[in-house]
């Protein structure tokens, strides 16, 4: 089974005149670790919504995981995600009044599936985040209290919890230093590689594409060429 199979996209956001995206097929296979770049403003962070069910195309099938997205409604659709995509959001997406570790707690919440993949939540949330070398003190701390690289570290443990079979990171490693970088794509490979997970990484420093089985260029796939137009 493919984890994506795209098959004649046409997408274009609202009150802009052009497409921004054009992809006659793209797929990755289940798990595989794919490495996505291109130039800013190409459309990558639209690619993975797009993939994530957040959006849809206005032409073009987006399966997952052998599920037709357009055969769900909004609710499914918010659902099937929660179930199966671990997302790590350029905006992480943290609930800012939320500690660290209620925002690591979320998917449980969300998810009965990825709630059952876990025998104590609290225990794995814990170890995803001492891992990621985010230290106890800083647990209990609401979100918006933390640096802008502890909260991309939270948004990774939180994608991470349950084990959700695609894993979709967008410039996860932006806010980090060199060091919690290496750390955190180590964690990121060793866990998706535990489960078999697919992982759909999408950064524009292309010397982080060492780590992955396969490397593309957004144009290569994407027939728009440079920016979405305004
Ligand atoms: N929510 C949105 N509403 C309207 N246009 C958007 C939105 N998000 C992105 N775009 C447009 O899509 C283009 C591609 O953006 P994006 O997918 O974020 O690129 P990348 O992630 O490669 O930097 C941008 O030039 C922007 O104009
Ligand atoms: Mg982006």
């Amino acid at each position: 089974m493919n984890a994506f199979t795209l098959t004649d996209l046409n997408f274009r956001w609202p009150r802009q005149l052009t497409p921004c995206l054009i992809i006659p097929s793209f797929i990755v296979a289940a798990g595989e670790r794919v490495f996505l770049h291109g130039p800013s403003g190409s459309g990558k962070s639209t690619l993975l919504a797009l993939l994530g069910g957040i959006a849809q195309p206005q032409t073009g099938k987006v399966e997952v995981l052998g599920q037709d997205l357009n055969d769900l409604s909004g609710h499914s659709r918010d659902r099937f995600r929660a179930d199966h995509i671990g997302f790590i959001f350029q905006q992480f997406n943290l609930l800012p009044w939320l500690s660290a570790l209620d925002n690591v707690l979320l998917p449980c919440v969300f998810s009965m599936r990825r709630k059952r993949y876990i025998g104590n939540a609290h225990k794995e949330a814990t170890r995803l985040l001492a891992h990621l070398d985010l230290t106890a003190d800083l647990w209990r701390k609401p979100a918006a209290e933390l640096s802008v690289g502890q909260q991309q570290r939270v948004a990774a443990a939180r994608a991470l919890m349950g084990k959700p079979e695609i894993i979709i990171a967008d410039e996860p490693t932006s806010a980090l230093d060199a060091k919690r970088q290496q750390i955190f794509i180590d964690l990121l490979l060793t866990e998706s590689a535990a489960v078999g997970a697919t992982l759909l990484f999408v950064s524009h420093d292309e010397r982080l594409a060492a780590h992955f089985d396969r490397r593309i260029a957004l144009d290569e796939i994407n027939q728009v060429s440079s920016e979405c137009n305004e």
